[in-house]
């Protein structure tokens, strides 16, 4: 009984994974600290060292979400297991789910809802868009929901969406208020607590700078209070406080690293960074004749900034030049911003006026050199 399928040609050359400026929409660059926690020898993951790793990570969400909720884990996986886990854990066939739809995330979590067999109903905005108060309410008393999803930071649009009230009216129309926070956390206020919203998810790779893979996750009461008890959640629990998968040792390390930087930095500062540095990137790329996506100051996403894309140019292009010629990732829209934007990302480590002006440098070359057409 000899192998009939050989081993993989490549397999047998090194592995390349050259160093890029991951200036896009997120991995963003993971600084040594946090490689070097995340590279640390492997221990149990039910070793007592370990529950207080996971025990520091609980802690350190609560600090970045603004929260004092004990159902506070990091799901093992992306920001989409995350959204999932949520929607699992408050949704049952035949309820009716209501859906901001801005950007990509709304869209992607009506899906899962349909999938799940709820009754989505949605509100719906071009790429840009927000809600207002009004129109909320509006959609919150016709449809009745037993779940209304919002996204904070649609890195689609680049847009960071008005969090005030919008917890209560949930409140007063009865319904849990979920919030998707992957591409704003750390770089964007958020008040988990204070703003009334239900369950709130993150991603580590954003403005945590962490590796891809781990997915901070929070619940308050409500989710029993509103539902009926949900098995999958005490089995979540179960997973943080006992043996239900093996968890992602490693990528624990990682973000109790990125964690411990944020809690260092503090909330405050780091959103001021943000906001600070987007600004400077704003003003550098209309001095270079760009024109920005999202046209009220107050609504651009800090961590992701959208640019439409400069009339005459092929989006592709640029974005081939700059990972070329400067080995720097921007990216295109996504989803429905597909062929609308260019998108920037300047999070947390990768926050700084130093690599504005790279962006700025890489941007201004492109337009020097992609093909122009008439039009
Ligand atoms: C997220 O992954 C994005 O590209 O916005």
């Amino acid at each position: 009984s000899s192998v009939s399928i050989p081993p993989p040609r490549c397999l047998l050359g090194p592995l390349e994974a050259p160093l890029r400026y991951m200036f896009g929409p997120g991995p963003s660059n993971v600084p040594p600290r946090i490689l070097a926690a995340g590279g640390r020898p492997i221990i149990g993951h039910m070793h007592e060292e370990m529950f207080e790793i996971m025990d520091d990570i609980k802690q350190g969400i609560q600090y970045a979400f603004q929260t004092q909720n004990n159902m506070t884990i990091a799901a093992s996986g992306s920001g989409h297991t995350a959204m999932e886990c949520a929607l699992f854990n408050c949704v049952e066939p035949g309820e009716p789910v209501l859906v901001a739809i801005n950007g990509i995330w709304g869209e992607r979590v009506a899906e899962i809802a349909r999938r799940i067999g709820a009754d989505v109903k949605t509100l719906v905005k071009t790429p840009g868009g927000y809600f207002t108060n009004e129109e909320i309410e509006q959609a919150l008393a016709k449809h009745k929901p037993v779940l209304f999803f919002l996204t904070h930071g649609e890195s689609s649009a680049g847009l960071v969406h008005p969090m005030d009230g919008i917890g209560d009216l949930c409140r007063k129309h009865n319904c849990l208020f979920l919030v998707d926070s992957v591409a704003s956390l750390g770089g964007a206020s958020l008040f988990m607590d204070k703003q009334n919203i239900d369950i709130l998810y993150t991603g580590s790779q954003k403005a945590l700078n962490g590796p891809p893979g781990t997915a901070p996750v929070s619940f308050n009461d409500r989710v029993h209070v509103v539902n009926y008890p949900v098995v999958s959640k005490s089995e979540l629990l179960g997973c943080w406080g006992g043996y239900h998968h093996t968890g992602p040792v490693s990528g624990f390390f990682a973000l109790r690293e990125s964690l411990a930087i944020l809690a260092e930095m503090g909330l405050e500062n780091s959103w001021k960074l943000h906001k600070e540095v987007a600004e400077y990137l704003h003003e550098g790329l209309e001095g270079l004749g760009l024109k920005l996506f999202v046209q009220d100051k107050n609504l651009r996403l800090p961590c992701v900034t959208t640019i439409a894309i400069p009339v005459g140019y092929n989006w592709r292009e640029i974005t081939q030049y700059v990972m070329k010629h400067h080995r720097m990732e921007i990216t295109g829209g996504l989803g429905p911003s597909v062929g609308m934007v260019l998108r920037v990302g300047l999070m947390g480590y990768n926050c700084s006026k130093t690599n504005a002006d790279k962006v700025l440098v890489a941007l201004g070359d492109a337009l020097k050199h992609c093909h122009k057409s008439k039009v």
